[in-house]
């Protein structure tokens, strides 16, 4: 028999109140891990971890803000092992009407963030000693472009460059760094809010739906096990197919 059991690991998750990443720190907990749960602007959320968890706020566009979340994980549990980097921002906007601040924005959010996170985890894994794990949550659209998401295509690209580029050399370390590229996830309301983006959706979808949240989840609990542990630098494309067929 082969499963995950991630008990004993430290897993942090950025963004762990949004609709994506509950549904990964829910799958880390259904794995055993121990989870720091960061948040931002609302609510702490809320999950059911029987190995322990701790919650976090800091704007991760902030200079010391990612590093506050290892130090929130070395404070409550000694060690880090792993971080989600799920975070991130995305606002629809028609490429022309993109100003420089919305530009640096969603770089400062969705990449600089994730990046300072990434280097944080690797001091600590180096200055301990064994293995580390980092995830970038990207997107279908970092190999895709959406019209209306030129900004947002783009981080997400460089964020699929920056796992790779981190792999190269934070192997050495101890350090693996993947990715994951959502497709479509469902949120409540959505069939409502967006009919037409839904029924394109589910036109191309070969696997027929939506994804949830926690198919997402699996994904990143599996490349943060020891199943993955000579899998880095590589890009996981969860979204039902939708990128394997043709887009004429
Ligand atoms: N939904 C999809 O279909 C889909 C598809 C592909 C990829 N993704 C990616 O999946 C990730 C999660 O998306 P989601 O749909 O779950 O969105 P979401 O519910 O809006 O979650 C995003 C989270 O990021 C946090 N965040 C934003 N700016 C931040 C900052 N400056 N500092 C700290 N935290 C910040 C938000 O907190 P606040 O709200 O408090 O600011 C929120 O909790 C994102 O990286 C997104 O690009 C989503």
């Amino acid at each position: 028999m082969i499963s995950i059991d991630l008990t004993g690991s430290v897993v942090a998750v950025t963004g762990a109140a949004g609709g994506i990443g509950s549904g990964i720190a829910r799958r880390f907990a259904e794995a055993g891990a121990t989870l720091v749960l960061h948040h931002h602007r609302g609510d702490a959320p809320v999950v059911d971890a029987p190995g322990g968890s701790r919650t976090i706020r800091a704007d991760l566009t902030a200079v010391d803000g990612p590093a506050s979340v290892v130090a929130a994980a070395i404070e409550a549990f000694g060690r880090l092992d792993a971080v989600v980097n799920n975070a991130g921002i995305q606002p629809g906007a028609a490429f022309m009407d993109i100003t420089d601040e919305d530009f640096e924005l969603m770089f400062v959010t969705n990449v600089t963030a994730c990046h300072r996170m990434t280097r944080e985890l690797a001091t600590h894994v180096a200055a301990r000693g064994g293995t580390g794990s980092v995830v970038h949550i990207a997107s279908i659209e970092g190999s895709h472009p959406a019209v209306g998401h030129s900004h947002y295509s783009t981080s997400k690209a460089a964020l699929l460059m920056h796992a790779r580029a981190a792999a190269v050399e934070l192997g050495p370390l101890g350090v693996r760094v993947n990715a994951v590229s959502p497709g479509l996830i469902g949120r409540p309301g959505i069939e409502e809010a967006w009919p037409e983006g839904v029924g394109r959706w589910l036109a191309a979808a070969p696997l027929g739906r939506l994804g949830e949240p926690e198919d997402i989840g699996d994904a990143c609990v599996f490349l943060c096990s020891p199943l993955a542990r000579w899998i880095t630098g590589t890009n996981v494309v969860v979204d039902g197919g939708v990128s394997a067929r043709n887009t004429w």
